[in-house]
């Protein structure tokens, strides 16, 4: 298979976790007879220092030609004072708009050897594996009217979609949860909100062509408690986009680490950006510790839904466990014994997995 894949590097720690990213790439290449080219890219920081714009038109451009992207993180002290137009963030947030990457995808998973670090009880957090999908281009975020009125004595945001908006994250939330354990909760507000009233009709109304996925509805506010008190109950969430920022920052408590965390923002087709859920960490930036664990699993990611391959996906979720499960660990998460290792070594550690198991 041949394959083109920007990286966008970023900030702070973002350099190194996609450094790590592309080595893992190669090792999968190499083993599976694959070929995959890369390019390299500005967004964030790095492209307002470089082309005094958060994210150039030459990025943007090379991202529409290409078959998957890989982030890294954007941000940092030394912007935070900058006007809106050049803040790092404004590139993470135009790049996803300007590829209308409308469906976010964050797996949450824990691992054997971190469920200590969760704050939660080991008998509650042990075996969660649920995948959050986030409607990312709409809602609450983005809805029109959204301002102060009457000289600043009130104020009006607009939670607005179209029935296609609804229907098309509905539809990858079902396709989700059809290759996985089959079970889907679309979690709303339908008491209260017109718009979740929508969202629940969308859903029945296209559940009949996912006859094998069992769905069922639950309030925002019951599905925040059942995510830490039984986050197993759960396979598949498909939610709104201000719903689902709040919910997926919940659930990464299961995991322990935010180190861990993977993520995908997808469109209508298979093209996608894959990023780790975590900032550039600006405190441990350019010292060559970061985790790149998060970023391998978004790489996972990558590979299962932008090319179809699912024996490589899964072989880099392996290696990750496996090196887990074997006490290696980057400074950041708290496994019990075991060896603290840089961001190099986990690669490596990752790659001879890789070329061990292929
Ligand atoms: P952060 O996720 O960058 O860091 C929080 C803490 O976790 C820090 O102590 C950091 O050292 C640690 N950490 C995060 N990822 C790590 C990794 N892979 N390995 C080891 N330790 C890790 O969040 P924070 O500090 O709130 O934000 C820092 C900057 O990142 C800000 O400028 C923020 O705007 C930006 N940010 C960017 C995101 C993105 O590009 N998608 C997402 C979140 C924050
Ligand atoms: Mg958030």
């Amino acid at each position: 298979m041949k394959k083109h894949i920007v990286l966008l590097p970023g900030d702070g720690i973002g350099p190194e976790v996609t450094a790590s990213a592309q080595r893992v790439l190669e090792a999968i290449a190499e083993e599976f007879d694959h070929t995959f080219t890369y390019e390299s890219k500005a967004i964030g920081g790095y492209a307002i220092d470089e082309y005094g714009t958060p994210l150039p038109d030459d990025t943007t451009a090379a991202c529409k030609q290409a078959d998957a992207i890989v982030l890294g993180a954007v941000g940092g002290p030394k912007w935070d004072q900058n006007p809106s137009h050049l803040r790092p963030e404004r590139g993470l947030l135009g790049i996803r708009k300007e590829l209308n990457l409308f469906a976010n995808l964050r797996p949450v998973q824990g691992f054997d050897n971190l469920l200590h670090a969760s704050p939660l009880k080991r008998e509650v957090v042990q075996d969660s594996d649920l995948l959050i999908v986030r409607e990312l281009t709409g809602g609450l975020y983005f809805g029109q009217p959204s301002e102060r009125r009457n000289d600043g004595a009130s104020v009006v945001d607009t939670l607005a979609y179209d029935r296609s908006e609804i229907e098309r994250i509905v539809r990858k939330g079902f396709e989700a949860a059809q290759v996985r354990k089959k079970h889907l909760t679309s979690v709303d507000k339908a008491n209260v909100l017109e718009s979740s009233k929508m969202w629940r009709e969308v859903v029945e109304e296209v559940k009949s062509d996912y006859p094998d996925v069992t769905v069922d509805h639950m309030l925002v506010d019951a599905a925040a408690m059942r995510l830490i008190t039984n986050p197993t109950s759960f396979d598949v969430i498909v939610t709104e986009n201000m719903f689902g920022d709040i919910l997926s920052d919940e659930a990464s408590v299961l995991t322990g680490s935010l180190g861990m965390l993977p993520s995908a923002s997808m469109r209508e087709d298979d093209f996608g950006l894959y990023e780790p859920v975590h900032g550039s960490a600006p405190d441990i930036a350019g010292q060559g510790i970061a985790n790149p664990l998060a970023t391998l699993l978004s790489v996972a990611l990558l590979l299962r839904h932008s090319f179809h391959l699912e024996n490589e996906a899964k072989l880099i979720e392996s290696a990750v466990a496996d090196a887990l499960d074997q006490g290696y660990h980057t400074r950041d998460l708290h496994v019990k014994g075991g060896q603290v290792i840089n961001t190099e070594q986990m690669t490596g550690i990752i790659i001879d997995f890789i070329r061990a198991n292929s």
